[in-house]
């Protein structure tokens, strides 16, 4: 395929994104109104300044200033309009549904009441379905460099909003946190009847997928680009068709990889892993999820028949249930079916 040609063709595909961290869609421009509507201090001028900032060495950089940039969302109306831009930004992509992490602890910690949170999210979600049809989940991460009460402590938050949330994820600093630090708040979220997601093995080595998937039990593992590292584990992940959330830029912009050649989506596909392309922080790391699949698509070549299944596979591996599943599945096939 012609690069054009690719990038015509990526664009109108239907697609799901897994691996979207909400706060993480905040730009500069909004964080930067944020701040003066609620009279937040924050340290930039200008969201030139800003953006100035957004240069990593590894994702404790990255943390310290998404922790930073969170500070200006206190109402409920912030999380509302937050997640609403976010949801425009990718109908424009055309994203049919979309499984979206939040990250109450960094929220809580600060005084802004969990109800708010959830709320503001959850009626642009249902917004987002009523003007375009697009479907969505959301998922509660808990803060790995906090502690498993702190984690047990959210999860009873929760407990009063679970008609709003799909399952539990584990974010924040990887390494020195390993996945069987929640093993007891896991079991008691897969109790509830929650899905189980959580970050392994993307600074994290082998052993902490090995966890994830033996100790946690998820249903599906983000990042995981250390998995390749490890042939055993690589079967094991194709066998049970486990699901892989990749994010091409967010893993250049942390420096994962040296340059986007080297993203593991193109060999995970070639070993028989059901990958996915997602954009983790977009408004951190320079690009939605179109971008992320033009970006891998030009860097590794990929074909047709590779980008229709990164976007099947980001249906399949969705929550969503098999009849939902197979609708979207069939609107790749008209798309592929009528597209040059
Ligand atoms: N990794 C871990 N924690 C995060 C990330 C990430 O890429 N984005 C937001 N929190
Ligand atoms: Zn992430």
């Amino acid at each position: 395929m012609k690069p054009d040609q690719r990038d015509a063709y990526i664009d109108r595909l239907p697609k799901a994104e897994l691996h979207l961290h909400i706060e993480g869609s905040l730009e500069p421009e909004m964080l930067f109104a944020l701040a003066q509507r609620n009279r937040v201090d924050i340290p930039f001028d200008s969201v030139e300044d800003i953006r100035k900032a957004y240069n990593f060495s590894n994702l404790q950089d990255f943390l310290d200033i998404y922790y930073q940039g969170m500070a200006v969302l206190l109402t409920q109306q912030d999380f509302y309009d937050l997640t609403w831009a976010y949801l425009e930004r990718a109908h424009a992509d055309h994203v049919r549904h979309v499984e979206i992490f939040f990250d109450p602890q960094g929220h809580t910690e600060r005084g802004v009441a969990f109800a708010d949170v959830v709320t503001g999210i959850s009626d642009a979600l249902a917004d987002g379905e009523k003007q375009w049809g697009m479907t969505s989940h959301l998922i509660m991460c808990f803060l790995r460099h906090l502690d498993e009460a702190a984690a047990e402590a959210t999860l009873d938050e929760a407990l009063p909003y679970l008609d709003k949330i799909a399952g539990v994820g584990l974010d924040s600093s990887e390494v020195g946190h390993p996945p069987s630090k929640f093993t007891n708040v896991f079991a008691r979220a897969r109790s509830l009847g929650l899905k189980l997601v959580a970050h392994a093995g993307e600074e994290g080595p082998p052993a902490y997928v090995h966890e994830a998937l033996d100790i946690l039990g998820v249903d599906r593992i983000d990042h995981g680009n250390r998995a390749m590292e490890d042939a055993g584990l690589v079967a094991r992940i194709a066998g049970e068709e486990m699901t892989l959330t990749v994010c091409p830029l967010s893993n250049l912009k942390l420096c994962v990889i040296d340059e986007i050649g080297q993203s593991p989506v193109k060999a995970m596909l070639d070993a028989g892993i059901r990958a996915t392309i997602n954009s983790d922080d977009p408004a951190y790391f320079g690009g939605y999820v179109n971008e992320n699949y033009r970006a891998v698509a030009r860097a590794l070549d990929l074909s047709r028949a590779e980008l229709r299944s990164l976007a099947a596979n980001s249906f399949t591996g969705s929550f969503l249930p098999p009849e939902a599943v197979a609708h979207l599945l069939a609107e790749i096939d008209h798309y592929d079916a009528h597209t040059a």
